[in-house]
């Protein structure tokens, strides 16, 4: 969706002076250059900034045959000292560390001392549960405060956290399950969405079925008030809690260069997610610094991202980054539009929040739903705007801007799941044009380039790839070494994003979506063989493609192509039941939104389905090269 003619030179918006003088970067140009001379310096100065027991000798150990990049090495540390108990031993204890709105209305606030407080008594839970230093817990949790401090938890004893997302369906989190082999599984008995009730232990108990490495299910209770018979293994937060009461919280586990801090299943180009690997000291860098500079913080702010920390932008922009810059973040469960489309203006205006960062897919839905809305609320303590996730076009750009006041900086950043940190963005100093995500962060390498890696020239398309290793890059792909080679030897010499975008004279990248077999779905990322794998365990399905189709409210919908068995052709499943059939085995974002029964798929002669083939037919457009086509 995003415009591919470049800007009108009326549609650049420039900074107030004032917020210029005041940025956290007022020369970006300046600090940009700087920064690619000497990126040492860049990244020693911000390193400085975080407190460890005990510093590094070698900030960035580079190897370019195995594409390692270990950041900090010989550095002592931990990323919850540093988000937590600093902050509550320089005297911000009292200073609200966050604020969260459940689905039904319900609301808490938590201070930096209590926070503090809740993450070690759940480290301690998990200690008695035999969680120590470098072993796995997998977290299925809705977006509620139990949700942030398990990860909080985790990260303090040196465990390696994987969040999955609370809307994935059982198949799916047993397949991540298995291949992560946790030690213990933390749910909840229930979750609400939209005023539903979702039985999430019953998915997490089915999951765990066959995952014999996962010695313990832990529930936090959200309902609180039904009695649960529990099954062997299994173990109630509340009862855990009480009975390491008087237990020694202990210090914050020393965590080294190469200690992983999580494990995220993300989508890529095969059925199978992958575990990105992220690193405790480097990622605590990289998402410290940009959330800093970035969201140009300050500690009156209240900031809001609209996130679950079950997704990377909670990873890195509701949890860790915003907390190690001591702010207060609210966190909100449910969706923008229930129960009403003012859910998240009526927030902005309750909490005064000033730093709203939200996504594409959302603000075309408050958009749908017009002005009237953001009118009826006081707004005005908004003083940035965010964006993440997909593709801002143009139009919705300027109606998010219009809505809250015309005069605010929108900041369109640029990132993955593998890079864990903002990549390209403007900041609130810079100018500012719709539908593109600004420049790349200060540091940060990266280019818009052809199949040989050489720079397209601007105006031009291109695959964009990072040229040199940034802190909070990831270290590898869990149990597959062979995968995380792929990313850089894909273009030779370079990270290989699987976008493309192209650059005008100025710089300023615009991004255009994925080159690989990635879709993102208001927002999220799903893979096409994810959803074809799941398409063909139908007992009627005999082969399966998905496409991602543009969409006005979504960016993109998924639409498939299915091809039935022979002895079904009598009896097709009707749509109703594909759809929820991949429900099942994938979860509710995965749905597809179209079916068309076909009696062939395109292939290639070596039997590759071409879904560039379907893509084109579908939009109309023409199918380009066919000569490899079988039939
Ligand atoms: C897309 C989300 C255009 C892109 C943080 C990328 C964007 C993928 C933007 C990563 C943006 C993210 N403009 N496209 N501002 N931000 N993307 O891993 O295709 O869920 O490769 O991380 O989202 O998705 P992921």
């Amino acid at each position: 969706m995003a415009e591919t003619s470049p800007p009108h030179p009326s549609d650049i918006f420039l900074p107030s002076p004032d917020a210029v003088h005041r940025s956290r970067v007022p020369d970006y140009d300046g600090l940009y250059a700087r920064s690619i001379a000497d990126p040492h310096s860049f990244w020693e100065e911000r390193a400085r900034l975080l407190s460890f027991t005990r510093r590094h000798e070698t900030l960035l150990d580079w190897n370019p045959v195995t594409f390692e990049g270990r950041w900090l090495v010989g550095a002592q540390g931990n990323i919850t000292h540093n988000a937590l108990d600093r902050h509550v031993a320089e005297g911000y204890g009292t200073k609200t560390a966050l604020i969260w709105s459940g689905d039904g209305g319900e609301e808490e606030s938590i201070t930096y001392a209590e926070l503090l407080e809740r993450t070690i008594r759940f480290s301690l839970v998990l200690k008695k549960l035999g969680v120590g230093k470098g072993d796995r817990v997998a977290i299925f949790l809705p977006p509620t405060p139990a949700q942030v401090v398990a990860m909080l938890a985790c990260a303090r004893l040196g465990a390696i956290h994987a969040v999955v997302f609370s809307g994935f369906s059982q198949a799916a989190l047993k397949s991540r399950l298995e291949d992560f082999e946790p030690r213990v599984l933390v749910t909840a008995d229930v979750a609400y969405r939209r005023g539903k009730t979702i039985p999430l232990l019953e998915t997490a108990r089915k999951a765990r079925e066959g995952a014999a490495a996962v010695t313990s299910l832990l529930i936090v209770e959200r309902k609180g008030d039904s009695p649960h018979t529990l099954l062997p293994g299994e173990h109630l937060f509340s009862e855990l809690r009480d009975s390491v009461r008087h237990e020694n919280p202990g210090d914050p586990e020393p965590m080294g260069a190469d200690d992983p801090l999580f494990v995220l299943y993300t989508s890529g180009t095969t059925g199978k997610p992958k575990g990105i690997v992220h690193m405790h000291l480097g990622y605590m860098l990289g998402t410290f610094a940009t959330t800093r500079e970035i969201f140009d913080l300050r500690d009156s702010d209240v900031y809001f991202c609209v996130a679950d920390p079950g997704w990377i932008t909670g990873h890195s922009y509701i949890v860790y980054g915003p907390l190690l810059n001591r702010a207060t973040v609210l966190l909100a469960e449910g969706t923008p539009d229930y129960p009403d489309a003012g859910r998240h203006w009526s927030l902005i205006e309750r909490h005064r929040v000033t730093i709203y960062y939200s996504t594409p897919t959302t603000i075309r839905l408050l958009m749908r739903f017009g002005d009237d809305w953001p009118k009826k609320f006081d707004i005005r303590c908004l003083r940035i705007l965010g964006s993440v996730g997909e593709p801002l076009n143009p139009e919705a750009w300027h109606w998010f801007r219009r809505v809250t006041g015309g005069h605010l900086p929108l900041i369109d950043t640029w990132w993955q799941t593998e890079t864990g940190m903002i990549m390209v963005t403007p900041f609130v100093s810079t100018p500012e044009k719709p539908g593109s995500a600004g420049r790349p962060f200060p540091g940060v390498q990266i280019d818009v380039v052809d199949a040989k890696c050489r720079t397209v020239p601007p105006g031009e398309t291109g695959t964009v790839v990072i040229r040199t290793p940034w802190p909070s890059m990831f270290r590898t792909v869990f149990r597959d070494p062979e995968r995380y080679r792929k990313y850089w030897t894909e273009i030779p010499g370079a990270f290989f994003s699987g976008d493309s975008a192209r650059r005008d004279e100025d710089g300023y990248f615009f991004f255009l979506g994925r080159v690989d077999d990635v879709i993102k779905v208001a927002g999220h990322r799903l893979g096409t063989a994810e959803i074809e794998s799941a398409l063909i365990t139908h007992p009627h399905i005999a082969e399966a493609a998905a496409i991602g189709k543009p969409h006005e409210l979504k960016g993109e919908i998924i639409k498939v192509f299915v091809v039935l068995h022979p002895h079904a052709e009598k009896t097709p499943p009707g749509h109703d039941e594909i759809k929820k059939h991949v429900r099942t085995e994938l979860g509710a974002i995965a749905e597809p939104h179209e079916i068309d029964i076909v009696v062939s798929l395109p292939k290639t002669r070596s039997g590759k389905i071409m879904r560039r083939v379907l893509k084109a037919r579908e939009m109309g457009l023409p199918e380009g090269d066919l000569s490899t086509l079988e039939d």
